[in-house]
């Protein structure tokens, strides 16, 4: 089985959480988008939903296939978002925005009542920072900020390489206008220190830690999809 076939399998165990009538969080990536096509054909046989995507990436693939969407300010309160993610660890610590859209992905699962994050197997992980952590960052003092993220993997003891994302020529913009610096630091072993100090930086508008947000997560294997809850 393939990875597609494993992110078609998790996004089809999501979908059995989603009831009529629920406002939902669409999230972003391509597990994301396997979810968006499993709920357009279910959407297609009359099961009445409203979206609110979490890019403008997913709301065009919503209007494509025909899923109903509203902005968050028309539904400001949600009762589930489904979302992907880079890195889930074993207490539901996640790593998001490798598709750039983390401030949108978590503005929208914090306000709903629930997340879920669906995944293939390769996602789960021992300890976060594999993946590099995507901060997004405001492009003014952007020479600034990144000191200061520096500083602040000195003080928690951390190697980190930073790199401005590019995309297409240029330097990567955020739907929200912004930029990101991709933050590799190998491994996060205290995922709540960093979250608190990279968060009193005033350049740094939001980054891909997401502690305490998603309630279950649904890891596709080559065998079975498996549910991790949250201890909380
Ligand atoms: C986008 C995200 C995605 O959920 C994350 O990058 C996973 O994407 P994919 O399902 O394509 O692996 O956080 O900002």
């Amino acid at each position: 089985m393939d990875a597609r076939e494993m992110k078609i399998k998790a996004a089809r165990a999501a979908l059995a959480h989603v009831e009529s009538g629920m406002r939902l969080g669409i999230g972003t990536g391509s597990t994301a988008e396997e979810f968006v096509r499993l709920l357009a054909e279910k959407v297609a046989d009359g099961f009445k939903v409203e979206g609110v995507p979490t890019s403008e990436r997913t709301a065009r693939l919503c209007v494509e296939l025909g899923v109903p969407l509203k902005s968050l300010d028309e539904l400001p309160e949600l009762d589930l978002t489904i979302d992907g993610a880079d890195e889930i660890d074993y207490d539901l610590r996640l790593i998001k925005g490798g598709g750039g859209a983390l401030l949108r992905e978590k503005i929208v699962a914090a306000a709903s009542k629930r997340m879920i994050v669906i995944a293939d197997e390769s996602k789960l992980v021992r300890m976060l920072g594999a993946f590099g952590l995507p901060i997004e960052v405001n492009p003014f003092g952007l020479v600034s900020t990144r000191i200061a993220i520096e500083k602040v993997a000195s003080k928690l003891r951390l190697e980190v390489d930073l790199r401005l994302r590019q995309s297409g020529g240029g330097d990567f913009t955020t739907d929200g206008g912004h930029y990101i610096i991709d933050a590799s630091f190998g491994r996060i072993p205290d995922a709540e220190a960093l979250s608190y100090e990279l968060n009193s930086i005033p350049g740094v508008v939001e980054h891909g830690l997401f502690l305490n947000m998603a309630a279950l997560a649904i890891i596709a294997g080559p065998e079975d999809a498996r549910t991790l809850r949250a201890n909380r």
